[in-house]
C-alpha cells in the first residue's frame, strides 16, 4: 500500500502541530491537503509543509478523490458535521477532541461512523499515547497499585494564554472549561478504571479575571467523580498558571499510588543561581505532548494500513462530553448530577 494521503482542517494552535507531524515525523502519509479560513495558514502549508492543495472550502477537501483520510482540528463545535461529511465521502477520519458539545449531535454522528465500518476513526485523546501514562496503564493493567480507589488530575494552561482567552471568551465555542480542559482528564479517569462516571460535583471560581463571569466561562474549576464501582476522581481544570503547563495525575490504590509529572519537568536540567535550585518547567502542550502527538498520528496511519480500529473511539468521545457536559451543569445549577446509562 502506498502512502496514506491526508488532508487537515485547520491550522491553528494545535493544527500547526499535527500538520507538521504528517508532513515530517509519521511514516507511510503524506500530508496532501490542507484546508483553512486564513489565507496565511494556507501559504504556510505550502511553503513550509510542501502540502499539494489548499482549500477554504472543507466540502470541496471532503470530495478530493485523492485523500485517503481527513484530520480534524478545527474549533469544536464544528467536529461533528466535519466527521460526518468526511465518513460519507469515503474517508478516514482523526477528530481532535472533544468529539462534539451536543449529546444528540455526537450519537448522530456515531451512528454515521457505524454505517462505515470499513473505514477508520481515531480521537485525539493524545495522553493515551504518551510514553509515561501507558507506563502506568501497564502497572494498573498488571495490579500493581491494587484496586484503585482515588484518581487525582491537574489539568492547568499557561497563564500566557489568559489576556487573549478573556478578550474572545464571550465568542467562543470551547464548550466549557470541563469539555475544553478536564475532558482529558475525564477520559483518563474512564481509561485507568475501565469504568463510567455515575455522578459529579463540580464548582467554580473566576479570581484573577473576574470578568469571565459575565461570559460565562471560567478560570479555574474543580469536579468530584464517583465510577461505578465508587471509585473517585478529583479533577482540577484551569487556564491560569503560572509557571507553565501543569498536568499532573495520581493514582491511588489498596497496594500503593503512583504520580505522573507530580512537578511538570521540561527536562533533567537543574540550575542554581539567586533564585535557589531551579527546575525549569514545560511550557505549553505541544511541548508536554510532542511524542504523544507523532505517536497517536503513527497510530491512526497504521490502522488504516492494518485495517484495525484503534483502542480510543468515538464511544470514548461521547462518554467523555457526557461528563463534561454534566460537571458544567453541576457547576451552573450547584447541584450533584446523576449520569444515566
Ligand atoms: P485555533 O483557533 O488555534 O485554530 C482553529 C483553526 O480552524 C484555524 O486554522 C481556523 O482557520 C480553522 N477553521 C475554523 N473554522 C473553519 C472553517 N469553517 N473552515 C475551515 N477552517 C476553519 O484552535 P486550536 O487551539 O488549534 O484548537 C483546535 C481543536 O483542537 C479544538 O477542538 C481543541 O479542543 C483541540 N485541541 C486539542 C488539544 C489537545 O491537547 N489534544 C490542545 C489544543 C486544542
Amino acid at each position: 500500500m502506498s502512502n496514506i494521503k491526508v488532508g487537515i482542517i485547520g491550522l491553528g494552535r494545535l493544527g500547526k502541530v499535527h500538520a507538521g507531524n504528517l508532513a515530517f515525523r509519521v511514516p507511510n502519509c503524506e500530508l496532501y491537503a490542507a484546508c483553512s479560513m486564513v489565507e496565511a495558514e494556507l501559504e504556510y502549508a505550502k511553503k513550509k509543509l510542501g502540502v499539494t492543495k489548499t482549500y477554504a472550502n472543507y466540502d470541496e477537501m471532503v470530495k478530493d478523490p485523492e485523500l485517503d483520510a481527513i484530520f480534524i482540528v478545527s474549533p469544536s463545535g464544528l467536529h461533528c458535521e466535519q466527521i460526518q461529511k468526511a465518513m460519507e465521502n469515503g474517508k478516514h477520519v482523526f477528530s481532535e477532541k472533544p468529539i462534539g458539545l451536543d449529546v444528540a449531535e455526537i450519537e448522530k454522528t456515531m451512528a454515521v461512523i457505524d454505517a462505515h465500518p470499513e473505514q477508520i476513526f481515531m480521537l485525539g485523546f493524545m495522553r493515551r499515547y504518551d510514553a509515561d501514562y501507558q507506563y502506568a496503564k501497564e502497572m494498573v493493567e498488571k495490579g500493581e497499585l491494587g484496586e484503585l480507589t482515588v484518581v487525582r488530575c491537574y489539568g492547568i494552561d499557561p497563564s500566557d494564554g489568559m489576556e487573549s482567552f478573556v478578550k474572545f471568551a464571550g465568542a467562543s465555542n470551547s464548550g466549557g472549561l470541563f469539555a475544553d480542559m478536564s475532558i482529558h482528564d475525564i477520559d483518563l479517569v474512564r481509561w485507568f478504571t475501565n469504568q463510567e462516571v455515575k455522578k459529579v460535583w463540580a464548582l467554580g471560581k473566576n479570581a484573577a479575571y473576574k470578568q469571565l463571569d459575565e461570559v460565562g466561562e471560567l478560570e479555574t474549576g474543580a469536579a468530584m467523580l464517583q465510577m461505578e464501582d465508587k471509585t473517585m476522581g478529583i479533577l482540577v481544570a484551569g487556564r491560569n498558571c503560572h509557571h507553565g503547563y501543569h498536568v499532573e495525575t495520581e493514582l491511588i490504590g489498596t497496594k500503593g499510588m503512583l504520580r505522573i509529572a507530580q512537578v511538570p519537568e521540561k527536562n533533567l536540567v537543574t540550575i542554581m543561581n539567586e533564585h535557589g535550585v531551579v527546575r525549569p518547567t514545560s511550557q505549553n502542550f505541544p511541548e508536554r505532548f510532542s511524542q504523544a502527538f507523532v505517536n497517536e498520528t503513527a497510530e491512526f496511519i497504521n490502522c488504516i494500513k492494518e485495517n484495525r480500529q484503534p483502542g480510543v473511539n468515538a464511544n470514548d468521545g461521547l462518554q467523555s462530553t457526557k461528563v463534561a457536559i454534566a460537571c458544567q451543569k453541576s457547576y451552573e445549577e450547584d447541584e450533584l448530577v446523576l449520569l444515566s446509562d
